[in-house]
């Protein structure tokens, strides 16, 4: 880890483990302080990880299904700023559920943690982030309307079509922002949800990931791009 701060503050919220926990590792790496988030009860990982950063990896705890979490979480970072506020928590149901099967509660579930969430965390936490700084949510290519000509995954895949068109609305109801709004699509990657079979590791998607999102810093207006920086189409 580099022994110098780069002086840019990112706030990651679900870095326990998989991409958010890369992602915490990366921005460490780029010399970022990082303050990320874990659910309730501690993970050695992320705690371990805080160990060798040197003062620059603060952990925060948030369930970001809860609202009374999100705002205690935004009353203790009121008073600091951001260069870069990503949403990465998420979930997928069963692989084999279609909508014919899921049931009621299976699918809000899905709906409540991948689409009202993240939206809420960005609504409840937006100011915390630097006029000039970037609002970031972890989509997924399943996400878009356009390419879906397979079917699969219905229920994960609405969820995050969902979350993409409230992330519009964001960005059309603040229009005149100056900030980078951006849904980013990781790829297919070996997490405990991508699983073993997926076609990318973590190190072929996050490096490449954190590139795109740094690229586009400064840039105002929403975008939806892959990990390699490409427009995918909504
Ligand atoms: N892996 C892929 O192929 C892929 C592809 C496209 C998009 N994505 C998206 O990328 C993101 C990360 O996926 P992943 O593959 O790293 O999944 P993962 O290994 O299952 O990790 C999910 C992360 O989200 C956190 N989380 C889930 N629900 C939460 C909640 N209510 N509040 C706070 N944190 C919560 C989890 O925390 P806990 O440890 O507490 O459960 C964990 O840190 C998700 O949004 C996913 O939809 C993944």
């Amino acid at each position: 880890m580099p022994p110098l701060s780069s002086n840019k503050k990112l706030l990651l919220i679900g870095a326990s483990r998989g991409l958010g926990f890369a992602l915490a590792e990366e921005y460490l790496k780029r010399g970022w302080d990082v303050v990320a988030t874990e659910r309730g009860a501690s993970t050695s990982k992320l705690h371990k990880l805080a160990q060798v950063s040197d003062g620059r990896l603060e952990i925060e705890t948030v369930d970001i299904v809860h609202p009374d979490q999100v705002r205690a979480l935004h009353a203790r970072l009121a008073a600091r700023k951001f260069d870069m506020l990503f949403v990465n928590a998420g979930v997928k149901n069963d692989d084999r559920e279609t909508i014919a099967d899921v049931s009621t509660d299976e699918f809000v579930r899905v709906m409540i943690t991948n689409a009202l969430s993240p939206m809420r965390v960005i609504e409840v936490l937006q100011d915390v982030v630097r006029a000039d700084g970037t609002i970031g949510i972890m989509s997924s290519g399943q996400g878009s309307v356009a390419n879906n000509e397979s079917g699969h995954y219905e229920v994960y895949r609405g969820s995050k079509a969902a979350l993409n068109m409230f992330m519009r609305s964001f960005a059309a109801r603040h229009a005149d922002d100056s900030r980078t709004l951006l849904l980013m699509a990781p790829g297919w990657v070996q997490t405990d949800m991508g699983g073993p079979q997926a076609r990318l590791r973590i190190e072929e998607s996050i490096p490449n990931l954190a590139n795109t999102m740094d690229a586009q810093a400064g840039r105002a207006g929403l975008q939806y791009l892959d990990y390699l920086g490409r427009r995918i189409a909504w």
